[in-house]
C-alpha cells in the first residue's frame, strides 16, 4: 500500500508514468474503471472548488463512489494529537475517524491547511502525518499544511503539454497579496519542478525564504535529474527568458503566527510584486500559471490571466486527468 503524500515519495520515471496516464485520462485513450464497487472517503477541514469538484468527478469516473465529509461541520470536530485528555471543543480522535473510514473507503483524500500559528509544528504536516499514520488504506493528499502535490503534478502535466517534454527555465515567483497565505503549493512546485530536471528559478523578496529541509531536498533532486535551482530577490531579474512563470503568494516564516508583522512588511512590496505585462515581455513568450483561486490585479492583471499566454483554466482541468492517474495507480 502506498500514500500521495509529497511526490518526493515518487521516482522521475514514476511522476512521468502518471503524467502519461494522466494524459491517457484527458484524451479519453483510458476508460478503465478501477474504482468499480469502491468509495473514497474525501475529508476536507477547508475550503476548496477545484480539488473537492475534480476528485469526486473522478471518483465517478473511475466507477467509484465518493464520500464527503467536513470535519467540524457534516462530520464530528477532530483531535489529532496522541495522549490529549479530550476534554476541549474536539469530539472524535483522528485514531478512530481514520480506521473506521479504512473499513468502508478503499482511500482516503484529505485537506489540511496550515494554520500559519506555530512554524515548527506545522512544518511537520501533524494532521496528514497523524492521517497517515492511523490508515490502512492510502491517503491521498489533497494539500496539507507543506504540500499540494495533486496541485503539483497538474501543473508538471501543464508545462509538458504547453511546452514540452524537455527542460524549461521555469520561475516560482511569490506575489503581494493582503494577507500571509500556507506555503504548500510554492513547496510542492518547486520540488516537482526539480524533480522533473527544470531550471528552477525561485524569486521572492528577502525574509520570505521555503523551509531550509525542503530547499535542501529541492537542491538534490535538482542535482539528480540535471536540472538547476536559483533563489533570487529580484523579480525583473528572474522574468527574463523564463518559458513558465508560475505565480504564488506565501507568508514569511519570521512572521509566523503574527500576520499583523508579515502584512506591515509586505506592504512595501504591492506594486512591485506582480506579474504584468511589462514582467512577461522579459520572458521567452512564457505561459503564465496560477493554482488558483487567484485575486487579480493583485497578484496578476487582467491583461497577462485573460491573455493567450495565461493556461491557468487547462491547468485546473488538468487536477482531474492528474488526480485521476493517482488513484488508479494507487487503487488497481
Ligand atoms: N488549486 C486548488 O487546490 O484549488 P481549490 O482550493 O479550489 O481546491
Amino acid at each position: 500500500m502506498r500514500d500521495f503524500l509529497t511526490t518526493s515519495a515518487y521516482s522521475l520515471a514514476e511522476l512521468n508514468g502518471l503524467i502519461e496516464s494522466a494524459l491517457q485520462f484527458k484524451h479519453g485513450k483510458d476508460r478503465a474503471q478501477p474504482l468499480a464497487g469502491k468509495s473514497v472517503a474525501l475529508v476536507f477541514f477547508n475550503p476548496s472548488l477545484r480539488t473537492r469538484a475534480s476528485m469526486q468527478i473522478g471518483i465517478y469516473d473511475l466507477g467509484g463512489n465518493p464520500v464527503v465529509l467536513e470535519p467540524g461541520s457534516t462530520s464530528w470536530t477532530l483531535e489529532h494529537r496522541d495522549g490529549v485528555v479530550m476534554d476541549g471543543d474536539k469530539t472524535e480522535h483522528v485514531a478512530e475517524f481514520v480506521r473506521v473510514l479504512a473499513r468502508y473507503c478503499s482511500a482516503i483524500g484529505v485537506r489540511t491547511f496550515a494554520a500559519l500559528k506555530n512554524w515548527e509544528e506545522e512544518r511537520t504536516d501533524p494532521v496528514l502525518a497523524a492521517f497517515a499514520r492511523y490508515s490502512e488504506v492510502p491517503i491521498i493528499n489533497l494539500e496539507s499544511a507543506m504540500h499540494h502535490p495533486c496541485q503539483a503534478l497538474a501543473d508538471m502535466m501543464t508545462i509538458r503539454e504547453k511546452s514540452g517534454a524537455d527542460r524549461k527555465r521555469v520561475v516560482l515567483t511569490w506575489a503581494w497579496h493582503p494577507k500571509p497565505l500556507p506555503m504548500a503549493v510554492p513547496n510542492s512546485f518547486a520540488l516537482a519542478a526539480a524533480q522533473m530536471g527544470h531550471d528552477l528559478v525561485i524569486a521572492h523578496p528577502e525574509g520570505y525564504e521555503l523551509d531550509e529541509d525542503l530547499m535542501a531536498g529541492i537542491q538534490e533532486q535538482a542535482a539528480g535529474a540535471g536540472g538547476t535551482v536559483r533563489v533570487t530577490n529580484n523579480i525583473e531579474g528572474a522574468f527574463a527568458g523564463a518559458d513558465v512563470i508560475y505565480a504564488k503568494s506565501w507568508g514569511s516564516k519570521l512572521f509566523y503566527g503574527n500576520s499583523e508583522g508579515d502584512i506591515e512588511k509586505r506592504a512595501q512590496y504591492r506594486s512591485q510584486w506582480m506579474v504584468d505585462e511589462q514582467k512577461m515581455a522579459r520572458t521567452n513568450n512564457a505561459i503564465f500559471m496560477h493554482c488558483l483561486p487567484v485575486r487579480r490585479n493583485v497578484i496578476v492583471t487582467d491583461e497577462v490571466i485573460d491573455s493567450p499566454a495565461s493556461v491557468v483554466i487547462d491547468e485546473a482541468e488538468n487536477r482531474l486527468h492528474a488526480q485521476k492517474a493517482i488513484m488508479a495507480k494507487l487503487l488497481k
